[in-house]
């Protein structure tokens, strides 16, 4: 058996606080038997530190919540939620949460348990993970002791997730607990158990009576991790790709004609992912990487000559975001337009680079891009996963290129936040011209001589270029505008 005393020695001193001897007085002066348990337990043992402490109390949560407060004075923060009878404390950035301890039983249609009170160990039994039903005695005669009668400790030193109850049970009776699964499994790189994977894969349907709100949290937490591919290849392997996010799982395969194949384009985009994960932790730009070539499966052709395409999946990716991001429960906001966006333009910088680097050109996917600029720059280089070193390395040589064209004209034109130096209303004034398609041409005409590098980003010489551009038009200046 291996030895864990060297982690139990971790808690004599994480316990030495103030608010943990002051639950211990308070416990033993109202006879209740009274633990920290779960997540902030394991943390310990992880050394991440945390300040969220839940307690379970072998009496009522309420009452000693409430005497606990008085005791802390008016620093402490108390809410009590008398229908759960749980309740909180906030006390200097500590968040306490206080429970009676109860046992469930579940109906098969719900996430919400029949609780009813029960004993510390039926509390431990019920919970998800056994590295999440660590118990430490809060109680003077017993401070620091640790309860631990599923082996969490051990499971934790082996990196092992497995329930205390039988996993089927576990995951039936709450099936979020096959997403948390996977998320602890990401986040903090553990297996999961055979028996407990399976029951996974037993259950996966399951997840349908879960909110579409909680899922996509859990699923935000894997893709925050440093590895997001680590969950997305388990919720693949599982099953639960397919319930929560088929287009995804769609990515996959390989065909191959007259023996040219394409590549796998879900295996791609992890990597993609992976990619981004190392140098940027902003999840959109990390949503960005996964739904870059969501519309590849629709855009495929084959073509004799130039064999597999994927023609405008970027715009079809672009546009299937909001359906995307509407279902999955994602924000609708500037959020879902960043990655429209970046989802929509993925293609530009490796078509730039693949040519001569133009000004006009780089001036333009300045003006699109505008500050995303650098994330676009970003998700164009982890997406070169080819594993031909030469073509990796001409690749990354001509992004250096653009990146440098791309300073350089920012410099000296200031493109990335353009706004033309002529509108619509100028030009109505100048020639007196109703509101309509003759002011957008002229209008359209400036922008482009503008990023061509024709005419420079300025009021004057803007003007000037309409003026003459409306009178070889046989338009009449009637007016002057400054
Ligand atoms: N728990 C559970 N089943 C769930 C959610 C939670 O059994 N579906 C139990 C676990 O014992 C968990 C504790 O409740 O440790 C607290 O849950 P929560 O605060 O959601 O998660 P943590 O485990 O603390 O982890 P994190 O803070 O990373 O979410």
């Amino acid at each position: 058996m291996a030895n864990t005393d060297h982690l139990v020695d971790r808690l004599a001193e994480a316990f030495d606080t103030p608010v943990f001897k002051a639950i211990s007085e308070v416990a033993d002066g109202l006879g209740y038997e009274c633990y920290a348990v779960g997540g902030y337990v394991r943390d310990i043992f992880l050394r991440r530190p945390s300040g969220d402490i839940d307690v379970v109390v072998v009496g009522s949560g309420v009452t000693m919540a409430e005497t606990l407060a008085r005791r802390l004075g008016k620093s402490a923060h108390l809410s009590v939620f008398k229908s759960f009878g749980t309740a909180q404390i906030k006390w200097h950035g500590l968040e306490l949460e206080f429970v009676g301890a109860r046992r469930e039983s579940y109906r098969r249609d719900s996430r919400k348990p029949i609780v009813e009170d029960g004993t510390l160990e039926e509390d431990q039994y019920r919970r998800d993970f056994t590295v999440n039903a660590l118990a430490v005695c809060l109680n003077g005669a017993r401070f620091g002791e640790l309860v631990d009668p599923f082996d969490g400790l051990l499971d934790l030193q082996n990196r092992l997730l497995r329930t205390p109850a039988p996993p089927d049970i576990t995951f039936s009776d709450d099936p979020l607990r096959m997403m948390r699964c996977v998320r602890f499994a990401t986040q903090l790189k553990f297996n999961i158990e055979d028996e407990a994977f399976e029951a996974i894969r037993k259950n996966a349907k399951r997840i349908e009576i879960v909110s579409k709100e909680r899922i996509i949290d859990e699923f935000n937490k894997i893709m925050s991790s440093s590895v997001p591919s680590i969950g997305l290849v388990l919720l693949d392997e599982t099953g639960l790709l397919d319930e929560i996010f088929p287009e995804l799982k769609r990515l996959q395969g390989v065909e191959t004609r007259n023996g040219r194949g394409h590549k796998d384009n879900f295996y791609h985009t992890l990597q993609v992912v992976d990619n981004i994960a190392r140098e940027s932790d902003n999840l959109w730009l990390r949503w960005a990487a996964l739904l870059h070539d969501i519309a590849k499966p629709q855009c495929k052709r084959w073509d004799n000559v130039a064999g597999w395409t994927f023609h405008n999946h970027n715009y079809i990716g672009a546009k299937m975001v909001p359906a995307i991001f509407k279902r999955l429960k994602l924000p609708l906001n500037e959020k879902m337009k960043y990655v429209q966006k970046l989802v929509g333009l993925h293609m530009r910088p490796i078509v730039l680079s693949e040519d001569i680097v133009t000004d006009s050109a780089v001036r333009r996917l300045l003006f699109e891009a505008g500050d995303d600029i650098d994330d676009l720059m970003t998700l164009c280089e982890a997406d070169i996963t080819s594993r031909n070193a030469e073509r990796k390395r001409r690749f990354f040589a001509n992004f250096e290129l653009v990146r440098q064209k791309l300073k350089e004209i920012e410099q000296k034109d200031h493109i990335r936040n353009f706004k033309l130096p002529v509108d619509g209303n100028d030009i109505m004034r100048l020639f007196g011209l109703p509101q309509g398609r003759e002011v957008g041409e002229l209008r359209n005409a400036v922008k482009d001589a503008i990023l061509d590098g024709r005419v420079p980003n300025e009021r004057q010489a803007a003007l000037g270029f309409v003026i003459s551009l409306g009178e070889e038009k046989g338009l009449k200046r009637i007016a002057d505008v400054e």
